[in-house]
């Protein structure tokens, strides 16, 4: 394809010689909770390095490849902790790419409010609309705790990192904030360098004004208020920046609001609303996917699929709704007695949060379901569903090169980038079946088969048609899809903010 080659040379060398013209006389800083590398004490006490997981830290590396950065994160690990010690104020690079990392350490006690209180689940169930209202959540003493002292406090000190590296700069970074663990840090980052070109980036999606009514007014009232002090806020679609909109509108008291422009003006701050919607490092994904260590997952797998094949790829996460997945196979093989012994589910599922109930209770629930299918429908020679729980990318992209089918099913989702990682690797001409509520479904939608995610009817149907399309008709939604993640990729998210960036620092949108 050399004329898809020529485009990709042709898009990375304009990304940069922008990064170069951006960067000029600029650093750039990013901040994060979750860092691009995450350290493990081995069993001979020695530090062993791995990535960071998730869609923020996979788009976010992607980026990195072709951008120098200093990039601030929370220590979430006794071996992100014992780094930063022995690190001792300096910086950490991150192999293969011109990243250095500067871990935060508070208290853990100040950590665990922060994270496993405020921000998963509170936050995370705000935004993707998952309370059971009548019941949940209750905003208790432990809920003002952890704002006052878990919230607060890691936003402040994420900010004082930045602050620190910001003024050992000979000019006013670039700081990149990223997603909903540092909504107040964007005020705080101002007050200590006014003259900082910042932008927010929240990777999950922007509720409307009245779902934030489910926190105390005080609580979201800041929210607002302090990611106004950002110059752009990022949102992954154009239904987020209305709901932004929406709620600066509402919560705001003198916020001049401007749907058209999609702007706010708050406290004599002008702040830009933009729709970036985040994808992944096509060129460098494509390469990984032939490396070796990916081949040979691939050779593993092989003997493991069946006449065709449903693969899934999540966290193991109540959003990702893996539980009506398999329920939705369920009613596949008992209506359709035929699939019996030929289509089966690899399911590669990444371990997440698990020191959160919600979170362990829904991985036994997911290992209970696979038990009672594979037990109902399975003999000796065949297993429908096959699980893979541990973190290991290598062995999921391999996974997908392999699928008929990705099943991506989120209740609502920021992006989800595995529906654009899938098509991109895939070498079957797989059929992406896509829930409506994803992200990725504004860009995705004309050539995946759409479902609405609690609707198993719908999804039983889905996977039928998927499963007996003609190949023609695969072959021409593969090409399709695989065509727009090439050409919307991480060099586009990452084109769009830096151009923005610049005419911004030049006086202006
Ligand atoms: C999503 C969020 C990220 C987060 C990732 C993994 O992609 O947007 O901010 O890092 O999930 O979650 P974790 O809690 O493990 O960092």
């Amino acid at each position: 394809m050399p004329e898809a080659n020529d485009n990709v040379q042709a898009k990375l060398h304009r990304l940069e010689a922008l990064t170069q013209e951006l960067l000029a006389h600029r650093r750039l800083i990013i901040a994060s909770n979750r860092g691009p590398i995450e350290y493990r004490i081995e069993a001979n006490g020695a530090l062993e390095a791995q990535r960071g997981g998730g869609g923020m830290v996979t788009a976010l590396l992607g980026a990195a490849r072709f951008v120098p950065a200093i990039w601030v994160a929370s220590a979430m690990t006794d071996g992100d902790r014992r780094a930063a010690e022995e690190a001792d104020g300096h910086l950490l690079k991150v192999p293969d790419n011109e990243i250095y990392v500067r871990f935060v350490t508070v208290p853990q006690s100040v950590y665990q409010r922060h994270y496993y209180v405020f921000c998963n689940p509170l936050l995370w169930f705000l935004q993707h609309f998952m309370w059971n209202t009548p019941r949940t959540p209750n905003i208790g003493r432990a809920v003002y705790e952890a704002w006052e002292s878990g919230y607060i406090p890691v936003n402040e000190a994420i900010a004082q990192a930045i602050i620190a590296e910001a003024k050992q700069q000979p000019e006013p970074p670039f700081v990149l904030l990223q997603d909903y663990h540092l909504y107040l840090a964007p005020a705080l980052v101002r007050a200590g360098v006014p003259d900082a070109t910042i932008m927010h980036f929240t990777h999950i999606p922007w509720p409307g004004p009245r779902n934030w009514g489910v926190i105390p007014e005080f609580m979201r009232r800041r929210i607002h208020e302090d990611m106004c002090c950002a110059d752009i806020v990022g949102l992954q679609t154009r239904g987020d920046v209305q709901n932004f909109l929406h709620c600066c509108e509402a919560m705001l008291d003198g916020a001049a609001v401007d749907y058209q422009h999609c702007t706010v003006t708050f406290r004599d701050r002008f702040v830009y609303v933009r729709a970036y919607p985040i994808s992944v490092d096509a060129a460098g994904l494509l390469l990984f996917a032939q490396s070796p260590e990916v081949r040979q997952y691939r050779e593993r797998l092989r003997p493991l699929l069946g006449e065709q094949t449903i693969v899934r790829v999540d966290r193991s996460e109540p959003s990702k709704n893996i539980i009506r997945g398999l329920r939705a196979l369920e009613l596949l093989l008992e209506r359709y007695p035929d699939f019996r012994g030929k289509v089966n589910v690899l399911q590669f599922l990444v371990p997440s949060r698990s020191e959160l109930g919600v979170y362990q209770t829904y991985t036994d629930e997911i290992f209970e379901l696979v038990d009672s299918i594979n037990d109902h429908f399975g003999d000796i020679g065949w297993q429908p569903v096959r699980v893979f729980y541990e973190e290991n990318y290598a062995q999921a992209i391999a996974g997908m090169t392999l699928y008929d089918i990705l099943l991506v099913n989120p209740l609502i989702d920021g992006m989800n980038l595995v529906s654009k990682e899938g098509p991109l690797v895939n070498e079957r001409d797989g059929v992406l079946i896509l829930s409506e509520l994803a992200g990725s479904f504004e860009q995705l939608s004309e050539y995946s088969l759409p479902i609405s995610p609690t609707d198993l009817e719908g999804t039983v149907r889905a996977l039928h048609q998927a499963l007996t399309m003609p190949p023609d008709e695969r072959r021409r939604r593969a090409a399709a899809l695989k065509r727009l993640v090439q050409e919307e990729d991480i060099t586009f998210w990452l084109e769009r903010q830096f151009r923005d960036l610049m005419t911004l620092s030049r006086g202006g949108l």
